[in-house]
């Protein structure tokens, strides 16, 4: 459980990024962070990773005073990783290899435990150990790097994954396949807490939603309780996701198709079963 008390935030030079921020984060708990550009989350997700020591406020990690890092070996608190916006940021070893082992070694695991890790990371993001492991991660395309850097983090079982904006230029397969595997780790057992500005990556499987707006928490609440109020959302820069754009339209039409339905299979059913109901259809321009 990470816990946020009165976390303000200013940099140097005088930029308040974080106000009064109070949150806490379950264990296993998966958390959409979203807001518009500035708003302050990347700022907030360091925090919380223990990276960044706010200028005002305390966080504890399992009821401890930090910073636990992604190396903090067993029983020394909660391991929190975080996946930077500039995933180059984080990869620092000769290859990808080496960079994929630097945590589970730090973690004084022994050599075959290292290599089963890293070859099961490797795996998850989808990247051929054989063919990238002994390249160089400067050699690697943008996507690429942000998925070596991920298994990095992976290889070290963290308690909680924290991933800053983790699908920004990935082709659609590849941002498809890599909240499925974020959807995955979190039924595995994991806690995650995924920056984004596409609610549709989030909606089907993230509990909580939290927004921040001018480093403001403005929302913290369910996911699915939060989609049924669009305008609230686009307010703060969100865009609702197009099933609840659809819902809200038919609604408007006269069609009481259910608010908060992010899954488009679960929209068209419940469409198709107030239509076969004989109840009032849309009028046809
Ligand atoms: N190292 C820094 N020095 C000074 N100001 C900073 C620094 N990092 C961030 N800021 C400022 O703090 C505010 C919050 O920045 P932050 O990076 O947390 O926003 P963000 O919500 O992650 O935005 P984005 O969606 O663009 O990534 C911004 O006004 C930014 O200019
Ligand atoms: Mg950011």
């Amino acid at each position: 459980m990470i816990e946020a008390r009165g976390i303000s935030h200013t940099f140097p030079g005088g930029v308040v990024a974080l106000r009064g921020v109070d949150l806490t984060l379950r264990p296993g708990e998966a958390v959409a962070l979203m807001g518009e550009t500035g708003a302050g989350k990347s700022t907030l997700a360091q925090i919380l990773a223990g990276l960044l020591r706010p200028s005002v406020g305390q966080v504890r990690w399992a009821g401890r005073p930090g910073p636990a890092g992604p190396w903090a070996p067993a029983g020394e608190g909660l391991r929190v990783a975080y996946l930077f916006q500039e995933a180059e940021h984080q990869l620092c070893e000769p290859t990808v290899w080496e960079d994929v082992a630097f945590g589970p070694r730090q973690l004084g695991l022994p050599g075959e435990v290292v290599q089963a890790r890293v070859e099961e990371a490797l795996a998850l993001v989808g990247l051929d150990p054989e063919a990238i492991g002994g390249r160089s991660p400067f050699t690697l395309s943008g996507g690429e790097q942000r998925r070596a850097a991920l298994a990095g983090l992976l290889a070290t079982d963290p308690h909680v994954l924290i991933l800053d904006e983790p699908t920004t230029g990935l082709d659609p397969a590849g941002a498809e396949g890599l909240i499925r595997l974020l959807h995955r780790l979190h039924r595995e057992g994991m806690g995650l807490v995924v920056i984004t500005h596409s609610l549709e990556e989030v909606a089907g499987w993230a509990e909580r939603l939290l927004i921040l707006h001018q480093g403001r928490l403005v929302v913290d609440e369910p996911l699915a309780q939060a989609v049924q109020r669009p305008e609230e959302l686009a307010r703060w820069g969100v865009e609702p996701p197009a099933t609840l754009r659809l819902a809200s339209r038919l609604r408007a039409r006269g069609l009481p198709v259910p608010l908060g339905v992010t899954d488009p299979d679960a929209l068209a059913r419940a469409i198709a079963h107030l239509l076969d109901r004989g109840q009032a259809a849309p009028p046809v321009e």
